[in-house]
């Protein structure tokens, strides 16, 4: 056994900042301060989507092509038995990964085509058909619930792992891991994931800035 570096700076930062923006987009559509969630969720979609580009041109085990395997090679893991401590996402953990990252998106999309029906509404909605802003409005509201019901398994699942011994939590906290297996990754500078993450915001901010800077100004002072 010997302990390696199997998660970079990228995927580290991308998981917990997704977590805290997750909880601050759930808390400021309660409170229905939509400038607040609007920035949120700019911020996450900015992550997200440099999270998505890190799985084409990103270190080598964030890649999909590395996490995402057939669903022959996921049956041949379940049936192994006992599962050796791996260096990544286990098969099953990839599809986890894969709809969870899709329906992050899916969020954030029916959310530029969302109206409260009332003041607020997402900057696509003059654009699309009032048919879709209806069925995105919809979605926008039920899919959360998919998502923090896939995130629910997804935790207990965490802590089973690192309960039973094999440290996930702790490998995503500090990207080290103690394993069977020898893992020598090349991992990619995070200062690129970085600039992926400012040039996406940096889109977001020319296109909405100034409308949601007007509603945090109204909201705020
Ligand atoms: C809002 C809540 C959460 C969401 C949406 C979420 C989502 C994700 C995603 C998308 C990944 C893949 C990371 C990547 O490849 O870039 C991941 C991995 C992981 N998450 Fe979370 N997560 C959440 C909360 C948590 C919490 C609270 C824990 C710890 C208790 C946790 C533990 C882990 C672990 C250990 C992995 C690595 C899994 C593996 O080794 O295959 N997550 N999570
Ligand atoms: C992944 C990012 C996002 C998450 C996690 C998220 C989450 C949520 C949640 C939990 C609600 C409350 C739903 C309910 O009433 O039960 C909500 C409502 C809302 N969201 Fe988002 N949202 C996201 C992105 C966006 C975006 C990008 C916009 C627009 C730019 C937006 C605009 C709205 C509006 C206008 C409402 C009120 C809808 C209503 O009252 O029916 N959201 N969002």
């Amino acid at each position: 056994m010997q302990k390696s570096k199997i998660w970079d700076g990228a995927v580290r930062i991308f998981h917990w900042s997704q977590v805290l923006l997750l909880a601050g987009l759930w808390y400021s559509a309660d409170q229905e301060w939509y400038g607040l969630h609007m920035t949120l969720a700019y911020t996450l979609a900015a992550l997200l989507l440099s999270r998505v580009a890190w799985g084409f041109v990103g270190s080598e085990n964030a890649r999909f092509s590395h996490f995402v395997k057939s669903p022959r090679q996921a049956w041949l893991w379940l049936r192994r038995s006992p599962k050796p401590a791996g260096t990544g996402h286990n098969p099953l953990s990839g599809y986890m990964v894969l709809l969870m990252l899709t329906l992050l998106l899916l969020q954030f999309v029916t959310g530029l085509m969302t109206s409260d029906d009332i003041l607020t509404e997402g900057p696509l909605v003059a654009l699309v058909p009032s048919a879709w802003v209806s069925v995105a409005s919809v979605i926008h509201q039920w899919n959360i619930n998919v998502i923090l019901t896939l995130v629910a398994v997804h935790i207990i699942a965490a802590i089973w792992h690192q309960w039973r011994g094999d440290k996930v939590i702790t490998a995503m906290v500090t990207g080290r891991k103690l394993s069977a297996e020898n893992a020598e990754f090349k991992f990619r500078a995070v200062g690129l994931y970085l600039l992926f993450v400012l040039v996406v915001g940096g889109v977001f901010y020319l296109w909405q800035g100034d409308v949601v800077l007007e509603m945090l100004r109204s909201e705020w002072i």
